[in-house]
């Protein structure tokens, strides 16, 4: 398979909750093929490696892509003009595998969110739990209301929403669903897939690791996965992931 580079265009740059930005970038040929749960690699002026973002959601023609400053590299993105020309590689990676006719809970956990849009918008009627440190870093609440889902908003200190972890709500509702999908922290996928096991429901976990090339050249992000008879074995979470099933990762 051949990875191009593609211009997209910065059509909105906004901050949408501290330190969280919300990208939209235009270019119609890519983002019409864009499946849930991929990512998109991107070009950050003056810094040789791409960063991985997960694509939030897309009408078509322009992809939305949610992040987090965290370093150098997404902060020199957050202050991106409006117009700009940005280099993408894009869509990349695995996503959710979405089937009709079942009845799904997306599961965010903090940046792990933004996926899970795009995500919910293939199912019906989902059940989506959202879980943030506090009030000040809820994002995209009403996008998620205004695809129909069932929305659920925790926080880790009561400050909004349920108090409480993703995972209390998830073992409240379980039974309501057929399949979990999963984006956040490890710890957080660690105890999902262990509430889906226990209630014998399938899981998909979307995974972060670092990452240098992005199109599985390079073997930075190496993931350990456990096969049905029991072997373990490396896949790279740019190429085979990000979205893996829960019961083979190897947490
Ligand atoms: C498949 C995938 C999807 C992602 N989706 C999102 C998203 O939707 N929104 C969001 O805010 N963040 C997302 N991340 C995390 C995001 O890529 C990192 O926060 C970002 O690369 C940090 O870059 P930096 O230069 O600001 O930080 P620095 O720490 O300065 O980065 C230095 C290097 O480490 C890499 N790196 C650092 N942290 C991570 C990380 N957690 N994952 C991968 N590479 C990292 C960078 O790409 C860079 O090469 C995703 C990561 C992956 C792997
Ligand atoms: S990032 Fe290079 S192999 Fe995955």
């Amino acid at each position: 398979m051949k990875y191009d580079a593609q211009a997209f265009e910065l059509i909105s740059n906004k901050e949408i909750a501290n330190g969280i930005f919300d990208w939209t970038v235009k270019n119609k040929s890519l983002s019409s093929i864009a499946q849930p749960g991929q990512f998109a690699h991107i070009a950050v002026p003056g810094k040789t490696l791409r960063r991985p973002i997960s694509i939030c959601d897309t009408d078509g023609e322009n992809l939305r892509l949610v992040f987090q400053v965290k370093g150098q590299g997404t902060e020199i993105m957050s202050q991106l003009k409006e117009g700009a020309s940005v280099d993408i590689i894009a869509p990349l990676g695995n996503g959710f595998k979405i089937e009709k006719g079942k009845k799904y809970c997306f599961i965010g956990g903090g940046i792990g969110v933004p996926p899970m849009l795009y995500a919910a918008k293939a199912a019906c009627k989902p059940l989506v739990i959202t879980g943030f440190r506090s009030k000040d870093f809820v994002i995209l609440q009403d996008d998620f209301k205004s695809i129909g889902a069932d929305l659920v908003l925790a926080t880790d200190d009561g400050s909004t929403g349920i108090h409480g972890f993703v995972t209390d709500v998830l073992k409240e509702r379980i039974n309501e669903v057929d399949e979990i999908c999963a984006c956040g922290p490890f710890p957080m996928l660690r105890a999902v897939a262990q509430a889906a096991k226990e209630n014998n429901k399938p899981c998909q976990v979307s995974l972060e690791e670092r990452m240098g090339c992005g199109v599985g050249a390079c073997l930075v992000c190496a993931c350990k996965v456990k096969r049905a008879n029991g072997e373990e074995e490396y896949l790279h979470v740019c190429k085979n992931g990000p979205v893996f099933n829960a019961e083979e990762v190897v947490f």
